[in-house]
């Protein structure tokens, strides 16, 4: 680290801009990692002899006849005298959920993991018929009574079983291990002496060497303990790395459980990594990575584009996945976890989790399908609510724009190169001595007045909160939250200092509910008796960074682990749901300015399961490197199946200054990113797109409103998301589940539910690009029409890939409702007529959908949308009918949020305001012949429109498709009409 003058403050910066591994602890360096790794080998090299002590005692099984929860007993044969509780529920939807906890501990775990992530209570299933034998619990449910849940008691095993094949094992390795909370003993060498001791004086545990443990029956272990936990304490009580010493007050508490797949080899999930979606194994004979998965929110500079290393946020959510079915599972801990991923066979999956505290809390998925289980994760987390419309429009950032005057010369050069954008960000330099809140004045002596000339033609802006707040008398916000006591207290109970970029800081207690309105009033506009930010508008949103928390000086850039926080848990029990508490509370703070609210934007950093509910995330601080961008596409996927769908990379890379080719290629991925923010580090030379030369200048440009005419797709897909839980951006195994050629997938992708599928380039000097087609289908270049036609065995086709080309599919069979006029901002494009493209299928039909609202408020819950569904359809051999109806008072499936839609009326507020938007022009692509009449159906008139010859969506044979467009039909796009096209 070193000190750096910048902007007249001091700021602490690493040395050299590179990954310090060194920061940041390996499995080995970890004590409970370095523990529950021990134990796998140990069960390794004992092979078959390896019996989990845990059991469940059969006389204390328990299942309450209405809640249908079944409560057991369970003891470790290891330790006698410790007890632990088991409970297994079945939800309504035939989730499963099963927590162990140790009961009258000396001391307590953490158990409120759980309460953070969900969204509500889950409610139990009445329909559950549960069986307590002699050997096991079980349960049986289902449709069809197909998935059974068996508890077997000795050794302790929890199995989910979908007919009869298993899905997911708990413990069927013997890695179970919860470490109980115990008294710390004297060191061995003065133990001798103790044991002299008077009378009375029982060390803790006496009687282990009694134990003797059954393994098989001719096989007497007589050192069971060390058998199972190895013979040293490691690092039981203190732990150093580097300078820091972590006090372990509590000592060791560990948690150790191996969960097996064992018809599953592919595996997804647990963002956030920068590695491949379908994840790579550490363990086995010749594994990816050495270290295991590790999750524990931290700030890596210049992180590396391959690695099992923590980033900012965590959600420990698994997919299994195999061409029969996929089951998931999601263990609710806040501590630092470490994962290991191996297989034992060629068709199955073992994992390895290791937590250094709380309580075991485990929610199985069962499926069967990735649909099915992204409904079941977004009925335990809430679905991605429905963003404001313009957060998906495009959104400039660097660090920093350096005054107000700099903000209105970057808005002025957009609009002056015709480029559209929607947000202007301000960076940490915004505000004086980087006191949050506080503007710097001297360069920003009219934030108001800013933000409204911003705001004049639908913009927005956003403005950094970090929640470190600098210790100083002249900063209320710290002053309050000091007198309030809400701030982070260390192991003594003292103010927790530390260093950020204000310099000497302190952290709120996000865990203390006397922060919460506190912190929501800070955000308000009006005068009040508590400090708040007057100087703003409700025109600025907010981007929550830092929060994992990053504490430059503390162990592994973050807070120590033995910090305090309300409650008196410890800062290791919850240090991955910090940050989700802040970006929750600003969420709240946010929408709460205005009375009825307004949607909130919030960007983290920091994030764990359930932080969707409260913004969007990005991927932090990438490189400008092509392996950068690429894995950045990854990684907004993998966020994606921890339900994380508003995510993003920063366009260019944060470090660095790529070159023109490099930049155009990142506003390619950006484009089809759900969310689309250039950014840039400090050092970086400026490189707004405006600034580029040509072609490279126009080509952004066409990006940037390609990205504007689709924002009709992105919002359809966002409130998909929000109603199903299922991805915006979706890899192939989510949509295609049973071609296992696309399991290993990840560089391209689906847009919801639109058939496009994008294969951004991220390589150097490419001129074409290999997309692969799943299907016997007709595949349509969406720029140039050329038809592809995949086959049922999957297919690579090879698309022309020059800078200026995206490779971008339509398949055939989807209906797209585009804005192709070019606006300054998304809110601009509110009354713009639509382009509707038609893009056959080989049987020649299609459709699709348009969701609209008024992107701001709230009021769609009250039923003010609008829902279209457009089909193409050939009732008669030589028609092609295409038809505008009504979808709003559909009920689908899928839905796991359907309040909205219950209330739906076709005549809304919403409805009424977009009822003269017209259709201007309908395209359709691939039709086979000229026809010879198009008409509008119940008027005899016919249209006008211009047909050029190509090849059909029947036809197997490639090349440019045909095109009819009919222009401006003379349709609206809130009525019910169709078209009628004659060959
Ligand atoms: C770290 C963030 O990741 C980066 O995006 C931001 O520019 C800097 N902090 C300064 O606020």
């Amino acid at each position: 680290m070193r000190w750096v003058a910048l902007f007249g403050g001091l700021f602490l910066l690493p040395d050299v801009l590179a990954v310090k591994s060194q920061d940041f602890k390996t499995c080995s360096q970890s004590g409970f990692c370095r523990r529950g790794r021990a134990l796998s080998t140990r069960a390794k090299e004992a092979s078959s002899s390896w019996k989990s002590p845990y059991s469940v005692d059969p006389s204390l099984v328990t299942v309450s006849p209405k809640e249908a929860i079944a409560k057991a007993a369970v003891k470790s044969s290891l330790y006698p005298d410790i007890k632990f509780s088991l409970e297994v529920r079945v939800h309504d939807d035939g989730v499963v959920r099963v927590r162990m906890d140790e009961v009258d501990g000396l001391k307590k775990r953490y158990d409120e993991a759980a309460s953070w992530a969900l969204v509500d209570e889950p409610t139990i299933s009445n329909t559950v018929s549960w069986t307590a034998g002699k050997k096991d619990l079980r349960a049986v449910y289902g449709v069809k009574k197909e998935v059974e849940l068996i508890v077997q008691y000795e050794p302790l095993k929890v199995s989910l079983l979908r007919n009869g094949k298993e899905q997911v094992v708990l413990n069927g390795q013997g890695l179970l291990h919860m470490e109980h909370f115990r008294n710390k003993e004297p060191p061995k060498e003065e133990k001798k002496e103790e044991e002299t001791k008077p009378e009375g004086e029982v060390a803790p545990d006496a009687g282990a060497e009694q134990v003797v443990m059954q393994v098989e029956p001719e096989a007497k272990v007589e050192n069971p303990r060390a058998w199972f936990e190895g013979d040293s304490e490691d690092a039981y009580w203190e732990e150093s790395f580097s300078s820091w010493t972590d006090s372990k007050p509590k000592g060791p508490e560990s948690l150790s459980i191996d969960i097996t797949f064992p018809n599953h080899a592919t595996v997804y999930g647990i963002p956030q990594h920068a590695t491949n979606l379908a994840l790579p194994t550490t363990t086995g004979d010749s594994p990816t990575f050495s270290d295991p998965y590790r999750l524990y929110n931290a700030d890596v500079f210049e992180y590396l584009a391959s690695s099992p290393m923590s980033l900012y946020g965590s959600i420990p959510v698994l997919h299994a996945h195999s061409a029969d079915s996929t089951v998931g599972i999601f263990h609710a801990v806040g501590s630092e976890t470490w994962i290991d991923i191996g297989h034992s066979s060629e068709k199955s999956t073992e994992t390895h989790w290791i937590s250094e505290s709380g309580i075991m809390d485990i929610f199985l998925m069962p499926g069967p399908t990735p649909e099915a289980i992204f409904a079941q994760w977004a009925r335990l987390v809430g679905p991605t609510p429905l963003p404001a419309q313009w957060s998906l429009g495009y959104h400039q950032c660097r660090w920093n724009y350096v005054s107000s005057d700099d903000i209105r010369t970057v808005q002025k050069r957009f609009d002056e190169d015709d480029m559209p954008v929607d947000v202007l960000w301000l960076d940490i330099e915004y505000a004086e001595e980087h006191k949050y809140f506080m503007w710097d004045k001297k360069n920003f002596p009219d934030p108001v007045k800013m933000t409204n000339d911003v705001a004049a033609v639908g913009r927005k802006m956003v403005v950094i909160i970090d929640p470190h707040l600098k210790r100083t008398s002249n900063y209320p916000a710290y002053q309050e939250a000091t007198e309030r006591k809400l701030l982070v207290k260390t192991k003594s109970e003292d103010e927790y200092e530390g260093w950020c970029w204000s310099g000497s800081s302190a952290w709120l207690d996000m865990f203390n509910p006397a922060t919460w309105q506190w912190y929501i009033d800070l955000y308000k506009t009006d005068k009040r008796d508590t400090w708040s930010w007057t100087e703003s508008t409700t025109d600025i949103h907010i981007w929550n960074d830092m929060n994992e928390p990053s504490v430059f000086n503390g162990p592994e850039i973050t807070m120590p682990k033995d910090n305090i926080h309300h409650g008196g848990w410890e800062h290791r029990d919850i240090h991955n749901i910090n940050g989700m508490l802040f970006s929750n509370l600003t969420s709240q703070a946010v929408m709460s300015r205005t009375d009825p609210p307004q949607r909130p934007f919030v960007l983290t950093r920091s994030f764990y399961a359930g932080s969707h509910r409260f913004g969007a995330m990005w991927t932090g601080d990438n490189l400008g490197t092509w392996e950068h961008m690429a894995v950045g596409i990854k990684m907004v996927l993998a966020n994606g199946v921890g339900g994380f769908a508003f995510a993003g990379s920063d366009v260019g890379g944060f470090f660095g200054n790529p070159e023109p080719e490099m930049l155009v290629r990142w506003y390619q991925v950006g484009v089809f990113s759900p969310f689309f923010r250039a950014h840039a580090h400090i050092d970086t030379k400026r490189r707004e797109p405006f600034l580029l030369d040509e072609p490279h200048k126009s080509i952004v440009r066409d990006l940037l409103r390609l990205r504007y005419s689709m924002l009709p797709i992105w919002y359809t897909a966002f409130r998909e998301t929000s109603v199903t839980g299922l991805p915006v951006v979706r890899p192939h195994y989510v949509v295609f589940p049973k071609d296992k050629a696309g399991f290993e997938l990840d560089d391209q992708f689906w847009l919801g539910s639109s058939g496009l599928l994008v294969k951004p380039v991220t390589e150097k000097g490419a001129t074409e690009a290999s997309v692969y087609i799943p299907e016997d289908q007709v595949y349509y270049d969406y720029f140039s029409n050329h038809a592809y036609r995949g086959s049922s065995k999957g297919k690579n086709v090879t698309v022309p890939a020059a800078l200026h080309q995206l490779p971008l599919l339509l398949r055939g069979g989807s209906i797209l409702a585009t804005r192709e006029r070019p606006r300054r901002s998304a809110p601009l494009m509110k009354f713009d007529p639509f382009t509707l493209r038609v893009a056959l299928s080989k049987t020649g039909s299609a459709r699709g959908e348009l969701y609209l609202d008024d992107g701001v408020s709230y009021s769609y819950r009250d039923g003010n949308f609008i829902w279209r569904e457009f089909v193409a359809e050939q009732p008669q051999k030589r028609t092609l009918r295409i038809s505008n109806k009504d979808l709003g008072k559909a009920q689908p499936e899928k839905a796991v949020d359907s309040a909205a839609l219950t209330k739906f009326d076709p005549t809304n507020a919403f409805a009424k305001t977009v009822k003269d938007v017209r259709v201007e022009k309908v395209v359709v692509v691939g039709l086979s012949g000229k026809p010879s009449s198009v008409k509008v159906e119940g008027s005899g008139k016919q249209l006008a429109w211009e047909y050029t010859l190509g090849v059909a969506a029947g036809e197997k044979k490639e090349g440019t498709a045909s095109v009819l467009t009919i222009k401006d039909p003379k349709v609206l796009v809130t009525e019910d009409w169709a078209l009628s096209i004659q060959l």
